[in-house]
């Protein structure tokens, strides 16, 4: 098999509201297009005849508007996930090869437009066996350099699977599945130099094996199978408190990670003075729940508060913990700290250990938060020690720190941006 990989030339300047697929027919009928052939065109003229160009003024601001979800951050550049789930610089925002200046956009649905151009040039030049890729050029996280990948496919398979397809030493194929439109998209980038202004190319005597025509978006992964979603400092602005939660149990192994790494946080004297009650079935729950309401009860009566405003306050606590489908109660035990004559020492070093719980329970949260689920911290048994000790069955030297509730991320639970810190609020340096 060879492939040949053809520049398309003689394209004119592309501006908004052109026919993409009419200004390709004519250079395309000179090289005697035919059926097998796939036609790749870059973004940049695609997002130009769609009209997705905007002025070179606010570029951070089209960045944040392009922008579904911030995997990582250093000084000007933004890595984003876009919409589409592409992830790429300043969310796909080129000010590349535009005349005039100004900034393109990606494409809303790039598999749409590599559909319409496909199904247009199939008329056009009567070739029903036409496949379409747009490219764009993206970084890649572990290697230096740029390369074309495919945001759009139309009429060709995006990917072809081959696993339980023998190796040439007659051994089944476990993993592979290969990525065939970004192989496609990747050598048309060979022709399609950014600087020779050429946004197009023919790639001839691709062997697809029979697989069906996919979808650009087919190469996307999903966010269960990603396992790079942030960058460790993206994480830690990320994570937010989320109090409610989309059906569906959290898998135990997620709260097993969580906690191991958890029991990394700093602590005093060399120990790790925590535990965690982990309550996941229903029974558990409301028993833990139960024990809380009525404490609350009790010490709210004690207050004179009126019935109603407790039923109230303690029906809204309910509706975080009670609709979570794992509550995981972190505990401190002051055993380890040094005994001091003073009550100021004495009293430091109990600061420590539960210093240390605080740290714990961040990283448990962070952990949480990196497996795509969503929690919060609440303070509920901080306030009710013996009656949360009694139900959880824990001995008198450990003090409960809340409850961590925890449950997967609500539609758009991931997406709630935190506001910016000023830091003169926070730090000063000398
Ligand atoms: C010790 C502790 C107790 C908390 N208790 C509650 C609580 O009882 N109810 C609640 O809604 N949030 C509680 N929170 C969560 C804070 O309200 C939350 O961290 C704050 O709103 C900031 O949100 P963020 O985590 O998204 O930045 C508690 C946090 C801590 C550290």
């Amino acid at each position: 098999m060879s492939v040949q990989v053809i520049p398309v030339d003689g394209l004119p300047e592309v501006h908004p509201g052109d026919e993409l697929a009419s200004m390709l027919e004519g250079p395309l009928r000179a090289l005697g297009a035919r059926s097998g052939d796939v036609v790749v065109v870059t973004q940049k003229i695609v997002s130009k005849a769609e009209g997705r160009v905007v002025p070179d003024e606010d570029r951070a601001a089209w960045v944040e508007r392009e922008t579904e979800r911030v995997v990582a951050r250093r000084g000007e550049l933004t890595i984003a996930a876009t919409r589409h789930g592409f992830v790429c610089a300043n969310a796909g925002v080129d000010a590349s090869n535009v005349d005039g200046g100004g900034l393109t956009l990606l494409p809303v649905d790039p598999d749409g437009s590599a559909e319409r151009i496909r199904a247009a040039l199939a008329r056009s030049l009567a070739i029903e066996g036409i496949g379409v890729v747009i490219t764009d050029t993206f970084g890649r996280a572990w290697r230096e350099g740029v390369i074309n990948v495919a945001i759009g496919v139309a009429g060709i398979p995006a990917m072809i699977d081959l696993r339980g397809a023998p190796d040439h030493t007659g051994r089944a194929l476990e993993a592979t599945i290969v990525a065939l439109a970004d192989e496609i998209a990747a050598a048309s980038g060979l022709v399609m130099g950014k600087a020779a202004h050429v946004p197009a190319a023919l790639v001839r005597g691709v062997a697809t094996g029979g697989a069906r025509a996919g979808r650009g978006a087919d190469l996307v992964r999903g966010p269960q199978d990603d396992l790079f979603r942030e960058s460790p400092l993206q994480a830690l602005h990320a994570r937010r408190t989320i109090r409610s939660f989309a059906p569906g149990p959290v898998p135990r192994e997620a709260i097993e990670e969580a906690i191991r790494a958890a029991c990394t946080a700093p602590a005093p004297h060399h120990t790790r003075p925590w535990r965690f009650s982990v309550l996941t079935g229903a029974p558990a729950r409301r028993g833990l729940l139960a024990a809380i309401a009525e404490a609350w009860r009790a010490d709210l009566r004690g207050d004179a508060t009126p019935e109603d405003v407790i039923a109230r306050r303690i029906a809204n606590s309910d509706a975080v913990l009670g609709q979570a489908p794992a509550l995981i109660v972190p505990w401190v035990s002051f055993s380890g700290s040094h005994p001091y004559a003073d009550a100021e020492r004495s009293h430091a070093e109990q600061e420590m250990f539960l210093l240390s719980g605080g740290a714990a329970i961040q990283n448990l949260l962070l952990a949480l938060h990196a497996q795509g689920l969503a929690s919060c911290w609440i303070s509920s048994t901080l306030f009710c020690q013996e009656e949360t000790r009694a139900v959880l069955d824990m001995d008198d030297g450990w003090f409960a720190l809340g409850t961590v509730a925890c449950g997967r991320m609500p539609e758009g639970g991931a997406a709630r941006p935190r506001p910016p810190i000023d830091l003169s609020s926070f730090a000063r340096f000398d």
